[in-house]
């Protein structure tokens, strides 16, 4: 299958809502809660160039965003989704990749997080250099952890203070800190 894997532009604002839909029909067959996102909220998104979008054709095929924290000392890959007829073709992995280039490039000094109860998600992730981590690693901004009182496992996260729950947490390292390694390894080699 053949689709067009881009950072989300002006032209792409029309597919808020259907975006938002999808993210909602999933949450709802995997009977899992996820943040609910509103389209004016993904237009944001859009128009700030914190998105990518697959289409094929015309057709939104996927989608995901960048969502910043504690004052770009984190960001998050956010709101992955790919239309279910597109699903196990490697689309995911490819929008995440993307969208984890973009958040380098716009973010250097911001480590990426998520959490998830994903496998496929954890696999793409682990293949981009996240490591499983606790929530205490990950931004304390109570705003990030309020997109967590539409799960049904709220009261799980709650009743550990936010220390843990049943999503694994997964973080990456920042531009800058991956540049710093490269660097004492040239300097090692020397
Ligand atoms: C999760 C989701 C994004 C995966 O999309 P996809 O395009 O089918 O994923 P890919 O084809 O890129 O697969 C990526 C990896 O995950 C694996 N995978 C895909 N779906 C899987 C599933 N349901 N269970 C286990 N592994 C899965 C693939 O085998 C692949 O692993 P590999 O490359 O090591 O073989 C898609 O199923 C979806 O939109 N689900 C609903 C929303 C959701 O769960 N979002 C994540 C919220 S954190």
């Amino acid at each position: 299958m053949e689709f067009t894997i881009q950072v989300a532009g002006q032209e792409h604002l029309k597919y808020a809502e259907a975006i938002c839909q999808l993210i909602a029909e999933s949450a709802k067959a995997r009977g899992t809660g996820i943040a609910e996102r509103k389209p004016e909220y993904v237009r944001t998104k859009i128009e700030n160039g914190n998105a990518v979008i697959a289409l094929q054709g015309e057709q939104l095929a996927g989608f995901c965003y960048i969502e910043v924290w504690s004052h770009e000392k984190y960001v998050a890959n956010s709101g992955l989704i790919v239309a279910p007829e597109f699903r196990k073709h490697g689309l995911a992995r490819a929008i995440k990749k993307r969208v984890f280039q973009l958040s380098q490039d716009k973010f250097p000094h911001a480590r990426v997080f998520g959490i998830t109860t994903s496998l496929a998600v954890m696999r793409i992730n682990s293949d981009l250099g996240y490591k499983p981590v606790t929530f205490s690693e990950l931004t304390q901004d109570d705003a990030f952890w309020a997109g967590c009182k539409s799960c049904p496992n709220y009261d799980i996260l709650e009743r550990n203070q936010r220390r843990m729950c049943l999503c694994t947490a997964m973080l990456a390292p920042s531009k800058e800190e991956l540049m710093a390694v490269d660097l004492s390894h040239m300097i090692v080699k020397q």
